[in-house]
């Protein structure tokens, strides 16, 4: 069995325990605040128990998980024989660099290790390091033990061979690793995101809809699309004679549409942020937080049982 480390055990920390120990390790855990340790700890049990409940995990898989999860008091202890090392500490490039100080004395030589950031370049943080070569970027979306995709941004030193090292192991913990070419502020996702929360809330602001009609747009139009087939995916769908033929024939419209974009950075104030948990309020009926992510937890579940069950028609291309 091979042991994977976990360093910082924040919401995203204790999200990789469940992701690495439903994909057969062993994990260690290592938090310089023992509290947060334990804190995660009891999350990673409770989520179990949910799933359990919800006949996501049978009994004995439940238990599997559990023996195989260890909180460590130190941090040598926690990467012994680690082959690989996610290191989810605070969004700081130093605080970064202080663990990848400590790993560089303290880890195997071997062991690969990828940084959880969303959007830092830690080349700074790694570069006068003696293995900065063993060093990527490895960046979930929240919560990765229900969102497979994790992005894979090498440093300007990092190693072909790590690359290739992370994506199997990633791959065989059931994530699905996409990699990039190199380093570009917030990667793809949050770029892509970034994209859809400045025109959400311009069109919002401006007063064309509410909250809830943009919303609409996305979970009951565009995103039952984009769950099954991203966005060049979709265009393809689109005209009978897929990418080509859409692109023909509504490149002229996207090329009037992308620039009627107006490209406002929005204000986040805090009158902006209020006008607009208000609406947020009343659309979810104050139906608290925590219920709407136990549907939605339960939703992603589903549909990735669904999407196995029925997968896109290129799978089935030898
Ligand atoms: N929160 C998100 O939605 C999200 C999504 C994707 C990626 N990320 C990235 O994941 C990383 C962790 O994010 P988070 O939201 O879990 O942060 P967090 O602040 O909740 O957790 C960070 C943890 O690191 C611990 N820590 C600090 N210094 C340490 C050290 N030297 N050694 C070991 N542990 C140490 C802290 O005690 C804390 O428990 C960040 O880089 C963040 O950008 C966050």
């Amino acid at each position: 069995m091979k042991t994977i480390a976990i360093i910082g055990t924040g919401i995203i920390g204790r999200s990789w325990i469940r992701v690495f120990a439903q994909g057969g390790f062993r994990v260690h855990l290592f938090d310089t605040d023992l509290s947060r340790m334990q804190e995660a700890f009891r999350w990673f049990r409770e989520d179990i128990e949910k799933d359990v409940a919800d006949g996501f995990l049978s009994d004995d898989e439940a238990q599997k998980q559990l023996t195989n999860v260890n909180p460590c008091l130190e941090l040598t202890e926690a990467v012994q024989n680690a082959c690989y090392i996610q290191e989810s500490g605070p969004e700081d490039l130093n605080a970064k660099q202080t663990i990848y100080r400590a790993l560089e004395t303290e880890s195997p030589p071997t062991a690969i290790i990828g940084s959880s950031t969303s959007g830092l370049d830690i080349e700074p943080a790694v570069r006068e390091l003696e293995t900065a070569g063993r060093y990527l970027t490895a960046h979930p979306c929240n919560p990765p033990h229900l969102i497979p995709v994790v992005e894979l941004v090498p440093t300007g030193k990092t190693l072909q061979q790590t690359m290739e090292k992370a994506k199997s192991i990633l791959k065989d913990a059931g994530m699905m690793p996409v990699c990039l070419n190199h380093f570009i502020t917030d990667f793809l996702l949050n770029r892509i995101q970034s994209a859809v929360v400045q025109e959400a809330l311009y069109l919002v602001k401006s007063g064309v809809a509410d909250v809830e009609a943009v919303d609409a747009v996305i979970h009951s139009g565009l995103g039952l699309r984009w769950a099954l087939l991203g966005n060049f995916g979709v265009n393809n769908t689109n005209a009978d004679g897929g990418i080509r033929e859409y692109y023909t024939r509504f490149g002229e419209s996207y090329r009037e549409g992308i620039a009627s974009l107006k490209h406002e950075v929005p204000s986040f104030s805090e009158s902006m942020i209020s006008d607009i948990a208000e609406q947020v309020n009343r659309m979810e009926k104050d139906v608290p937080v925590n219920e709407i992510c136990r549907w939605r937890d339960r939703m992603i579940r589903r549909i990735r049982q669904l999407k196995e069950e029925d997968p896109h028609p290129s799978l089935l291309v030898e």
